[in-house]
Formats: C-alpha cells, sequence, structure tokens
C-alpha cells in the first residue's frame, strides 16, 4: 500500500515553530549542500527555472545567480515571506505559494532547470507519479533536472531520500547523468530526453 503524504498542516506548524525549522540559514551541512547543488549544475546559465519547496530561500538565492528567470514556490506561506524579502533585489525571481504537483505553474513556456530538493519523501505513491509526470512535461528537451534528498528514515517522511532517487531512475524521458552520493544526501542530474544526452564536456565542444 502506498505511504500516506505528509499533510500540508504539517509545514504550517514546522513554520509557526519557527522562521527556519530546517535551520538551513545556519548550518554548514545545509550550506555545504546548497553550494554542491549549484555546482553539479551541467549549464552555467539557465534560461528559466522552477524551485518547488524553496523554504526560506536560501538554495533560492544561489540558484538565482545562475538563472535568467526563476519560480520559487512553497506550500506554506510564511517561508513564501521569508524567500520574498531574502531575494527582493532579484527583480528576475518570482516567489509563489503553490501546492505542487496538484496547483502547477502555468504557461506554454517550458523550463530549462527544475530543481526537487529536500522534497520528494513528502508524497505519497500517487503525488510523487504526478510531481514526476510534471516535472517532465514541464522541462524543455535536454533540460536538467537536479534531485537532492535526506538518506535516513525520518518518521514523518512517506518514504526515504533512497527510494525517490531509485524512482526517478525508472521515469521515461530522464536520463541520469551524474550522481553525488554520501551517507547523508543523495544528489543527482538528469536531463530530459531525447535530444540524446551530452556530457559538460560535449556540450562544451570538447569531444
Ligand atoms: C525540507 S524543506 C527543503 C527546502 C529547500 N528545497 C532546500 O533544499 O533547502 C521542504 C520545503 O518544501 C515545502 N513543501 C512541502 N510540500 C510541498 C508541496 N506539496 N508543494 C510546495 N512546497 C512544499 C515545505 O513547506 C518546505 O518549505
Amino acid at each position: 500500500m502506498s505511504p500516506p503524504g505528509t499533510p500540508a498542516e504539517y509545514f504550517d506548524d514546522m513554520y509557526a515553530g519557527a522562521e527556519d525549522p530546517w535551520s538551513f540559514e545556519t548550518r554548514w551541512y545545509d550550506r555545504r549542500k546548497h553550494d554542491l547543488t549549484v555546482a553539479c549544475l551541467p549549464r552555467r546559465r539557465y534560461r528559466s527555472a522552477f524551485e518547488p519547496g524553496c523554504s526560506t530561500g536560501m538554495l533560492t538565492r544561489r540558484l538565482a545567480q545562475r538563472c535568467d528567470r526563476l519560480l520559487a514556490v512553497d506550500i506554506a506561506a510564511a517561508p513564501v515571506a521569508s524567500t520574498r524579502q531574502r531575494l527582493a533585489d532579484q527583480p528576475h525571481v518570482r516567489v509563489e505559494r503553490m501546492r505542487v504537483p496538484d496547483e502547477w505553474p502555468v504557461g506554454a513556456d517550458r523550463f530549462d532547470l527544475i530543481v526537487l530538493s529536500e522534497l520528494g519523501y513528502y508524497f505519497d505513491d500517487a503525488g510523487l507519479d504526478l510531481l514526476t509526470a510534471r516535472t517532465v512535461d514541464s522541462l524543455e528537451p535536454g533540460g536538467t533536472l537536479v534531485a537532492v534528498h535526506w538518506r535516513p528514515a525520518v518518521a514523518e517522511h512517506a518514504r526515504g531520500g533512497d527510494d525517490v532517487h531509485r524512482l526517478l531512475d525508472d521515469v521515461d524521458g530522464l536520463v541520469r547523468t551524474a550522481r553525488h552520493e554520501e551517507a547523508d544526501f543523495l544528489l543527482d542530474v538528469f536531463l530530459r530526453v531525447p535530444p540524446p544526452a551530452r556530457s559538460v564536456a560535449q556540450a562544451e565542444g570538447l569531444w
């Protein structure tokens, strides 16, 4: 049977108890992980990126430096307000309240980067299926998906990080081109295929 997804109230309660409940703003562990995440991006610049589950915008701030446009969303109102404040000097970044995957960005344009960072383990099977399907549909051909997830078991999570990445590995239309693996987290880079996936050096014309 599918594990139940984490209810929306869980996140409101977390943010009612603390402005930065996961200590993203102060923990060196997360600063390093966010640095690794942007370091793994296979393109120097992105035209239009989507970051669901942005929390207080610590990763958003780093992504903003690599994107011409960035849409960051979160299910809870408090982190949306924090992220808006943090990115107030970055007019190319839009921050909205949105509950993915039932709600999803509208518009004809597809993204060339989607970032699922510490998000996939909150969904039941149907929710994660829809999240990955919408992610694939919304990525332009050759676009990048970066997924990063904590591996140890957490009571409030519907599944482990390894499970999320195992599922992503099997999604039609995605090919994994890089993996950073530690005891704490997995960081995978996927490309939307077709066209056939190319390495960073191939894309730069080095071979
Ligand atoms: C653990 S934090 C990760 C923050 C950020 N992505 C990072 O890696 O630093 C998860 C965030 O996802 C948000 N979230 C959870 N479920 C969501 C959903 N269905 N739609 C949008 N945001 C969601 C939570 O409110 C929380 O801010």
